[in-house]
């Protein structure tokens, strides 16, 4: 029986929604509140067991790599000052055993093209895709609860969601059969669907387990919706060799890839924020418009 011990963070996208915020800096560095997108991504890939973190990344990407490194000068400061606190958060961004690998994806040709860059990397093991900006509330984690799923099916499990009919173009959307509660065989996947063609309104949220075969698959898929090599095109192609299951995940997702989404995030990550909850709160509470 194989275990999920990999995940893969598809890292490189241009984040043209939060311009000029990510003129320089990468979308997956901004912060809820005290922590980057990336940084829940990961937690949420470590909680589920995962100690291989690959993420594929591009240009202007680097605070990435140097904010899961080690800072030697920061955590010398941090010493010398005795800010013990403060220096366990830098020190403990990441536990010991965890391992990350950068790949450089070097043009943003699409989401299946960033997964297919990990190949080597994740060789023949069934492995986890986040996308960090699909930022997901809730314990256990969806992909603990996704990475149950695998343990006992051993197949690809999507985290799917209902959308609203007039969304479908944002997403790749399932179409399945019943399969238990909260799970579905999936028959179909397309990517971004005009309302009146999506065969569903189940979304995929940016949490996949894959199995190796999704690589030789995506080698041929060619370019699809926006001209990019859909990770969706890659998976419609393995559902006629494998079974893949969609998993509507409990948990809140918060679209962080766009402004409203990530203002939401926002708020109600600081109103459970054990330092700033209440005095947020209240301040809210007295806001007047
Ligand atoms: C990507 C995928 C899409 C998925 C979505 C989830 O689209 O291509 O299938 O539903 O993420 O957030 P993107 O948001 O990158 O356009």
């Amino acid at each position: 029986m194989s275990r999920v011990t990999k995940a893969v963070f598809p890292v490189a996208g241009l984040g043209t929604r939060f311009l000029p915020v990510t003129k320089a800096s990468p979308k997956e560095m901004l912060p809820i509140v005290d922590k980057p997108l990336i940084q829940y991504a990961a937690e949420e890939a470590i909680a589920a067991g995962i100690d291989e973190l690959i993420f594929v990344t591009g240009r202007n990407k680097r605070s990435i790599e140097d904010h899961f490194d080690k800072a030697y000068e920061l955590e010398a400061e941090l010493t010398a000052d005795g800010k013990k606190d403060l220096l366990g958060m830098v020190q403990n961004v990441l536990p010991n055993k965890t391992s990350c690998v950068y790949i450089r994806q070097p043009e943003a040709l699409g989401l299946g093209h960033a997964v297919l860059c990990a190949k080597q990397v994740v060789g023949n093991d069934p492995f986890a895709v986040i996308l960090a900006d699909d930022l997901i509330s809730g314990e256990p984690g969806a992909l603990r609860q996704m990475v149950d799923i695998y343990e006992s099916c051993q197949c690809s499990v999507l985290g799917v969601q209902n959308v609203q009919r007039e969304e479908t173009r944002s997403y790749g959307i399932v179409k399945s059969k019943a399969g238990g509660p909260r799970i579905s065989h999936v028959e179909a996947i397309v990517e971004k669907p005009v309302p009146e063609q999506a065969p569903s309104t189940l979304a995929v949220v940016g949490r996949y387990i894959l199995t190796p075969r999704i690589f030789s698959l995506l080698e041929n898929v060619t370019p699809g919706a926006g001209g990019e090599i859909q990770l969706t095109d890659g998976i419609a192609a393995l559902l006629s060799h494998e079974k893949v299951l969609a998993y509507e995940f409990i948990g809140k997702r918060y679209d962080c890839g766009n402004k409203f989404g990530y203002l939401q995030a926002t708020v109600e990550y600081a109103l459970t924020h054990p330092e700033l909850k209440e005095k947020f709160l209240t301040y809210l509470k007295n806001l007047k418009l």
